[in-house]
């Protein structure tokens, strides 16, 4: 299991657990989208460097930091778009690339339609943001491109991992650590996450 770090945060627990109600609608579940990415960035990012910083407060003189590091943030489309406004209350100023891939519906497979990175990377740090880690395609294929991008560091950072899709990732991009509210037990025939939650974008964008 090293480098997956399932969340122990209790409210984490508590907002997935809300999250995964078939009678939470989507209003409900774009807030406990936001919140819980917001809690899950905050872990993510425990790791970031820092540069030594001076600051006038209204009484003195104060050694501080600032982050060192730029920060990009790659929601996979559609699902990850909904955890960006998370991640940007606690890193306002993070780049948001966009890389679209879609799941083909027979052979389950990635397929790019969208990327529009510019030829030398803006960030030393990307946080790969989808719900769901299911078969691994998507994370794997996104990982592919940033590291031909030139990104140094990569993170994934979901809501629910499937053992299949957390084996996919680790096995291809060893590296990476993976960010998680919870492990669930396995995918079904479609690819979709048991017990899971769902289409998390229908959920999320009211498609169902
Ligand atoms: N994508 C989803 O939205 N849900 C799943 O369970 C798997 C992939």
């Amino acid at each position: 299991m090293s480098n997956i770090y399932p969340s122990t945060h209790p409210l984490v627990a508590h907002k997935l657990t809300r999250l995964r109600d078939k009678n939470t609608d989507s209003r409900k579940f774009r807030e406990l989208v936001r919140e819980i990415a917001v809690l899950l960035i905050y872990e993510a990012t425990a790791d970031l460097a820092l540069e030594n910083r001076k600051v006038e407060t209204p009484l003195a003189a104060a050694e501080g930091f600032s982050l060192k590091e730029r920060v990009g943030l790659v929601p996979i489309l559609r699902a990850g778009l909904g955890m960006v406004e998370g991640a940007w209350e606690l890193l306002p100023s993070a780049e948001v690339w966009h890389i679209g891939l879609y799941r083909d519906e027979k052979t389950l497979k990635p397929v790019e339609y969208y990327n529009k990175l510019p030829v030398e990377p803006t960030v030393s740090v990307c946080l790969i943001l989808d719900p769901m880690l299911a078969t691994g395609g998507s994370a794997v294929a996104t990982v592919d491109v940033l590291k031909r991008w030139g990104v140094r560091r990569i993170k994934f950072v979901g809501l629910i991992g499937a053992p299949e899709g957390i084996a996919l990732l680790q096995a291809r991009h060893p590296e990476v650590p993976i960010h998680l509210a919870a492990i669930d037990h396995r995918l079904n025939e479609n690819g979709y996450i048991l017990p899971g939650l769902g289409d998390a974008g229908d959920r999320q964008f009211g498609t169902a």
